[in-house]
């Protein structure tokens, strides 16, 4: 399968991902298997040089989606298509994956080595993915460490001789080394301090400016959605229920779920919009046995009979902005504003 739009980098099409869990002891009991839908059909584009941010309560299925796109799991159906091809298990070698998706996770202390050199650590996917002499490597492991903002000297140091920013330094430099061309970023800030975080932040929009990358954003936080994103996916119990230019979708929002986030999220201080913060009346929606209809409607101010019964679909309520819900028209205009530009007064990482 091939994409219809080039300028789209990455597409997911009605992509699962179901973990079996059991609920009897006996393996070979039918009866005993459940699954947690963590990705339910999901069908999102990032546009070339672009950044897409996933939103979400916790559990509500972002990092799954991630780890799927990135081959980090297999999914359980449904097509991923990466620069115009359709990639996945048996179709694309894992290497070739890796050259082009590289992760960010959110905290560096568990994803770096703490034995292993800095340099050595970002030299690590170029030796294993591209190859070369060591020169071509160390020359490689250089231009990262330099494009992050890293000096050679901190290159010869080990992770705990590092501050917690320079640490998500070393673990984006090493996810640039091999040139890919999307980075996931699994909240890559949300471990940091304020300050940091704003450095990181620029740091990833200069990045992206000098290399043309696209990015999977992953994120709690409403204002680096708003700062670094350009199209926001909105996600709830494994499905997206809006998705759309990110200052529209934030300022405007159409499904009840992302106006009940907007609305609640405090907007003193719009750095401090933190989705896990926010409590929405009603129970989180079991991902094993999630409730008929719109997932939504046993917490939605507007549910109305029919919700209980039929799944909306993901509909564009004007150009380029998605919303599934049965009852859009009931929430224009009753959410606007609220928004943050600018982050906040930096110190050094
Ligand atoms: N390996 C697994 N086996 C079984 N269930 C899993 C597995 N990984 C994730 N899940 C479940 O899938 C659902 C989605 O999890 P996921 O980690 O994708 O959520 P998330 O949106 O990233 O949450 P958070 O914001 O807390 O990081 C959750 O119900 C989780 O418990
Ligand atoms: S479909 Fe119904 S329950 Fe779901 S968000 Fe819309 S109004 Fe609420
Ligand atoms: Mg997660």
């Amino acid at each position: 399968m091939e994409s219809e739009n080039p300028s789209n980098l990455l597409e997911t099409r009605d992509l699962k991902k179901y973990f079996l869990v059991r609920k009897s002891l006996n393996p070979f009991s039918r009866s005993g298997r459940r699954y947690v839908k963590a990705v339910d059909g999901v069908t999102i584009s990032i546009p070339r040089g672009k950044t897409v941010a996933i939103v979400g309560e916790s559990g509500c299925g972002k990092t799954t989606l991630a780890r799927t796109v990135a081959q980090l799991t297999p999914p359980t159906s449904g097509d991923i298509i990466f620069d115009g091809k359709q990639i996945g298990y048996g179709k694309t070698s894992l290497r070739e994956i890796y050259k082009n998706i590289q992760i960010v996770f959110q905290d560096p202390d568990s994803s770096l080595d703490p034995k292993r050199t800095i340099e050595d650590t970002v030299g690590e996917p170029v030796r294993g993915l591209l190859g070369g002499g060591r020169r071509a490597v160390e020359e490689r492991v250089a231009r990262s460490l330099a494009a992050v903002g890293l000096s050679g000297e901190q290159g010869r140091r080990l992770p705990r001789q590092l501050s917690g920013g320079q640490k998500q330094r070393v673990a984006i430099a090493r996810a640039i080394a091999p040139s890919p061309k999307l980075l996931i970023l699994d909240e890559p800030t949300s471990a940091l301090d304020a300050s940091v975080q704003a450095q990181i932040l620029r740091l990833l929009i200069e990045l992206q400016t000098n290399f043309g990358l696209s990015y999977m954003l992953i994120t709690h936080n409403i204002a680096v959605a708003q700062y670094l994103s350009d199209i926001v996916a909105v996600m709830y119990a494994g499905h997206v229920v809006e998705y759309g230019p990110t200052k529209r979708v934030l300022a405007a929002p159409r499904h009840p779920y992302t106006v009940t986030l907007m609305s609640a999220a405090p907007i003193a201080n719009p750095w401090k919009r933190n989705l896990l913060n926010v409590e929405i009346k009603g129970e989180v929606p079991s991902s094993i046995n999630p409730p008929p209809g719109c997932r939504f409607n046993p917490r939605c101010p507007y549910a109305e009979d029919v919700c209980t019964k039929v799944d909306p679909p993901l509909e564009e309520v004007i150009p380029g902005q998605f919303v599934a819900c049965h009852f859009k028209e009931k929430t224009a205009g009753v959410f606007s504003g609220g928004t943050a530009t600018t982050p906040p007064a930096t110190k050094a990482a």
